[in-house]
This record gives structure tokens, sequence and C-alpha cells, in this order.
């Protein structure tokens, strides 16, 4: 829908007035509305190293989640204040694990024995502190876009690896990218005593995933690969590594949102594409990519958005940088002194992935 003009008048004003002191990044999923006032935009990796690449701007205002919001904070300086233009914009994926379940985790790791083999692997959709934990633990933090690295790296420094929270992106990267078999992983559920695994489970697994997923890419199932390749002949399907297996076994594709522009960038005229992922994405990328001749659905029949994404829209970022404008720091994301240090050492692990 079109963007209100009164509103866009006033977001390009305040964003005059603030000049250089802003910063505003954009993740891939948000709205047109949003996104046409973005700075940057990005999948989670390339955003959290932009955020870091902007030492003179005084406010970065991230058009995302929460947690996106917390990693720019963790990267940027002291004086650097974050905003997030809606305080709900959280993350469903990433409050399935939090620190006093991950710390019960450990102890039942510890109790198997097992937890000195253990590296934690964290995807970066997860609360700070989830962060922290996995910096403590020697572990590191990962994206979509370089799962593979981190797990490499992990593997290198210990015989097992508990990835958190994201059991899909894990599962797919293990089998999918490493050779693993569906077998060598085992899922941890919070919700049961030792996480529903015995003791001999545990020892003999070399993935342990965290139950956690996203409930967006989890809509997409086989069927929605099968009818689309019944419906488009010749159809390419490109999914992200959010969704579950048997999608991802079933794709031609898979990878982050940032891969997913790329190769839509890279595909001939003519070529025909279902894409499993965030709909704001995929209409912008329909729109964008029609006039070339390249014709591309969402994968599902149904739509779906992610509604924490969405609550970045056009008031929220009006009222954000008008504030800001005035002098006015709202909706700061500030992550505690020591949960940051420890956070950071996660993250620039991950940063530091050849
Ligand atoms: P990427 O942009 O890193 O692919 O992540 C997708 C996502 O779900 C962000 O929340
Ligand atoms: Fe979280 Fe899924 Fe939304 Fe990404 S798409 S922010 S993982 S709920």
């Amino acid at each position: 829908s079109p963007s209100d003009p009164d509103l866009v008048e006033r977001a390009r004003a305040a964003k005059e007035k603030l000049g250089d002191k802003v910063f505003v990044l954009g993740h891939h999923y948000q709205r047109d509305e949003v996104i046409q006032f973005a700075d940057v935009t990005g999948d989670s990796f390339k955003l959290a190293r932009d955020a870091a690449a902007r030492p003179e701007a005084e406010y970065i205002v991230f058009c995302g989640v929460h947690f996106m919001a917390e990693s720019a904070d963790i990267l940027t300086s002291d004086d650097q204040k974050v905003v997030l233009p809606d305080l709900a914009a959280g993350c469903s994926m990433a409050d399935m694990a939090t620190a006093e379940q991950v710390a019960e985790c450990w102890d039942v790791l510890t109790e198997a024995g097992i937890a000195e083999q253990v590296v934690p692997v964290s995807y970066m959709n997860s609360s700070a502190d989830i962060k922290a934990f996995t910096g403590k633990h020697g572990g590191t933090i990962c994206t979509s876009s370089n799962a593979k690295r981190a797990l490499d790296w992990a593997f290198e420094q210990g015989e097992k690896v508990l990835f958190l929270p994201d059991q899909h992106l894990g599962r797919n990267t293990a089998v999918r990218d490493m050779g693993m078999s569906l077998d060598d992983c085992v899922v941890y559920n919070p919700h049961k005593p030792n996480g529903g695994l015995t003791a001999d489970e545990l020892r003999a697994a070399k993935m342990i995933l965290w139950r956690g997923h996203c409930s967006v890419h989890g809509r997409f199932s086989l069927d929605s690969v099968n009818d689309v390749r019944e419906r488009i002949p010749g159809v390419n399907v490109l999914v992200h590594p959010e969704c579950k297996h048997e999608v991802v076994a079933a794709a031609d594709y898979v990878g982050s949102t940032e891969y997913i522009i790329k190769t839509l960038e890279a595909a001939p005229a003519g070529s025909k594409w279902a894409i499993g992922t965030e709909l704001n994405l995929v209409r912008r990328l329909a729109n964008r990519f029609a006039p070339e001749g390249k014709e591309i659905v969402f994968l599902d029949k149904t739509v779906c958005f992610c509604s924490t994404m969405n609550r970045i829209d056009l008031p929220h970022l009006v009222w954000a940088l008008e504030s800001l404008a005035e002098g006015n720091l709202v909706n700061r994301i500030e992550v505690d002194k020591e949960t940051e240090a420890f956070a950071k050492l996660a993250l620039e692990r991950m940063l530091a992935l050849p």
C-alpha cells in the first residue's frame, strides 16, 4: 500500500535535520514504507557489520527486531545510541530460549559428563543473555549466511555442538552442508526434564539442537513445494534455512535473505522462482524483477508476514526520528556491561570466522 505522503515528508524532514548524526539500518523483512528510509539494507550478518562500521553516527535507528538492535548496541561504542522504533518488535524464536533454561541445559550436559566436549553455537536470533552464555562457554554466534563456517570452527574446538535456538538452521546446516546424518542430531526440549533426553542419547549425539523454530518459516511444508512445482512447471524453489528439513531437502536453493536477493539478481530473464521466506521481501522482489521477465511467487498459498518485523511501521519510524531530531532519546536498546562483554566475545568470534 502507498505510504501516507504527510508521514513520508515528516520522516524525510526529520532525517535531514539529523544529518550524519543518524544512521538507519533496515532488515530485508521490513515494510516498503520503512525500507525507503534505510541508509543500508541487509541480512542479519550484514547489518551487524554495518552497524559496527559507523562510529560517527550518534544514533543508530534499527528497523528490525529486538535481538538485532541488541547486537548493534554490543558492537557499537558506548556513546552511540541504538534505537528500536517499536519496543514490541521482538522475535518469537529468540524468546524460545531463556537464560534460565539454557543454564539448566548446561547442568544437564554437565551431569551427563559431556559439557567439556560441547561448544555452544547460537544463532543471531537470540537474546543478549544467550549470546553472553555462548561467549562465556567458548562458543560463537552465527547467522544464516555463515552457519557452516561457524560449525566448522566449533568442531575444531570440541566434539559436540549445542545449537541455539533454531533447531532447523542447526539441522539443515549439519545435514545439508556438513554431511552429518539426521541420527547425529538430537532435540533438547527445555520444557521436559533433562530436555527429554537420556544421558546415553546426549553422549551419542554430535549436534544437540535446541527446540526452537521460526513461526513464519515453519508455515512452509513439503506440500507447498510439491504444489508449486505442479502449478508452475520449471519453477526454481529457493528457501531460507529456517524452514523445516523436509522443505530444505526438497528445495533447489537454500540461503539467507541476502543470498536470496543475490540469486534472483543473477537469475536469467524468463526464469521462474518460488520463494520460501517472509512476504514483505518476496513481494518487493517480485515487483522489482517483474520488468526483467523473472516470475517470482510466494512459496505458500496463504500469505505470511513476520508480525513483529511489521510492527516497525512508518508512524513509529517518524515518531522515533522526530523525537531524536528534537533531542529526545526514545526507545534506546542498551545491554548491560557484563552481558555485553561476554556477548561481544561471541559476536567477535563470528566476525573473525574465515
Ligand atoms: P537473515 O536476514 O540473516 O537471513 O535472517 C532472517 C531472519 O529471520 C531474521 O530474523
Ligand atoms: Fe523471528 Fe522468524 Fe520473524 Fe525472523 S522471521 S524475526 S526468526 S519470527
